[in-house]
């Protein structure tokens, strides 16, 4: 048996008298570690669902059982069954119909991160409670100059977004190019963390580890732990990468492999860009072209610091990271051998929403980012809020002009970061701790570090109606870090 963790004792604390009463076998089970994970199996791929005819129509049932997850069954939850859930392939101009299932315990609902398309009605409306037994049909259309890339849907039902998708429901969308780009393979790479107990249990989460943002203590890619792959040397593979983690950021290596990026989020660059390195927070997606080189790689998640709380003293202060080790995470292991592949074409360049740079910008605002102690110290919890508020559903915190672009200075006086994401209308950078961007990035999750200030533009057009924006660390969207804006 290993040493007990810091989680467990932790739990232990929390659950003192129920383990006593329940007598020696409880306490020895708690005190169990969780076996370690299964790694190294055969890469898998979500189920796919494409469009035909302008038409994706897809049934979609959230529901609790017991799902294989790092080689091990798990007590989690999964849409289809399936963690993720299936991968939606659909192009500018469809009309995506979803039948959401709620085979849950508690309420939920579904958003699609990401997508342009209406929040009113049974559009990407998150104010939309569906009931446990009840369905709901969503109706997404993307307009007709939708831009390419990758996306995922998700609940967002308040309070429950972190526990909801911790557990396991999430799944990738892609909206395909206009013009596609020659690849000899295509992977989806949906990335999530979980921590499970000794009987596969999702084990609930202390109060200051969901003031931190839970990290889970194992890494996840498509579900598995590790899984491996292969390819042979010169080929150019597309993985469409989703950071489907509460509050986990991921720094991605993948030494010794040629790395171009495609975009980042909703963000198209014009022509690919060579990296080494990529952090993508919590919401962020990355559509990366590898070209592959003899001998094979490990991707790898370094440790990213996202700062500390406040006001908090000794332990507690850093954010947990269980397994967080010098040399990174190992999330899945890259093999290249065989006959060199013939090069494949130039990827198209991509001409992209236009920038924002020089547009008339028709207001100014400002959202600041803060946690804090709250009133009632007694609770031990701190207020997370935006412009001094908690979420309320029920207030409009912003109305904006439709048609009109906007600057907003996202200003974090916290001392920890808070990736920040607008619904609906993705946001061009404009400005970061004070250096102008040189070229046009958009992200629809835009990293707002610890005391510091980012500044991004928006083009409200196209849709009317209320949505939201809020820190993607779910655990703070939970605990209030959301607000409401209505474009009208
Ligand atoms: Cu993926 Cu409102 O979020
Ligand atoms: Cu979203
Ligand atoms: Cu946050």
């Amino acid at each position: 048996m290993r040493p007990i963790s810091r989680r467990q004792a932790l739990l232990l604390g929390g659950v003192g008298i129920a383990v006593t009463a329940a007598g020696g076998a409880g306490l020895i089970w708690t005190l169990a570690s969780p076996p370690d994970p299964v790694a190294g199996g055969e890469l898998a791929q979500p189920p796919e669902e494409r469009s035909i005819d302008g038409q994706l129509q897809v049934r979609l049932e959230a529901k609790p059982g017991q799902i294989l997850l790092a080689g091990r069954q798990a007590a989690a939850l999964g849409y289809n069954g399936g963690i993720p859930g299936p991968t939606l392939r659909v192009r500018a101009g469809d009309v995506l119909k979803i039948k959401l299932v709620n085979n849950l315990a508690q309420a939920t609902n579904l958003h699609v991160h990401g997508l342009h398309v209406s929040p009113e009605g049974n559009g990407d409306n998150i104010f939309i409670s569906v009931q446990p037994g009840d369905t709901f049909d969503y109706e997404y259309k993307l307009p007709g100059d939708h831009p390419p890339g990758v996306y995922w849907y998700h609940p967002h039902h308040h309070g429950m977004v972190a526990d909801q998708i911790f557990g396991g429901l999430f799944g990738a969308i892609i909206v395909e190019d206009p013009n596609s780009i020659e690849t000899s393979a295509e992977r989806v790479l949906v990335v999530s963390d979980i921590t499970l107990d000794s009987l596969g249990n999702i084990p609930a989460v202390p109060a200051m580890e969901r003031m931190m943002g839970r990290e889970g203590e194992l890494i996840l890619v498509n579900g598995q732990s590790n899984p491996q792959f292969t390819a042979r040397p010169g080929e150019r593979e597309r993985w469409r990468i989703v950071n489907a983690c509460v509050a986990r950021y991921l720094r991605l290596r993948l030494d010794g492999q040629q790395l171009q990026l495609l975009g980042v989020d909703s963000g198209r660059f014009h022509t690919p860009e060579t990296v080494d390195e990529l952090l993508l927070t919590p919401g962020n997606r990355a559509d990366l072209l590898v070209t592959t080189a003899a001998g094979g790689s490990v991707l790898r998640a370094f440790y990213q610091n996202r700062g500390s709380m406040p006001g908090m003293m000794g332990q507690g202060s850093e954010p947990r990271t269980p397994g967080a080790q010098p040399d990174g995470t190992a999330l899945a292991t890259l093999r290249v051998s065989g006959e060199p592949a013939a090069p494949l074409t130039a990827v198209p360049a991509y001409q992209g929403p236009g920038d924002l740079r020089t547009s008339v910008v028709s207001a100014r605002r400002q959202i600041i980012l803060a946690a804090g102690m709250g009133m009632g110290m007694g609770s031990g919890m701190m207020r997370f809020t935006i412009n001094g508020r908690e979420f309320n559903e029920t207030r409009t915190d912003t109305i904006v002009a439709a048609g009109n672009v906007e600057e907003w200075t996202l200003t974090n006086t916290s001392p920890m970061d808070h990736p920040f994401h607008l619904h609906v209308w993705p946001m061009q950078i404009i400005e970061e701790s004070g250096k102008e961007t040189s070229t046009a990035v958009w992200q629809d999750v835009v990293n707002v570090p610890a005391n510091g200030r980012v500044k991004v533009r928006v083009a409200f057009k196209d849709f009317r109606g209320r949505s939201a924006y809020h820190c993607h660390i779910l655990d703070h969207e939970d605990l209030g870090m959301m607000g409401v804006v209505e474009v009208r």
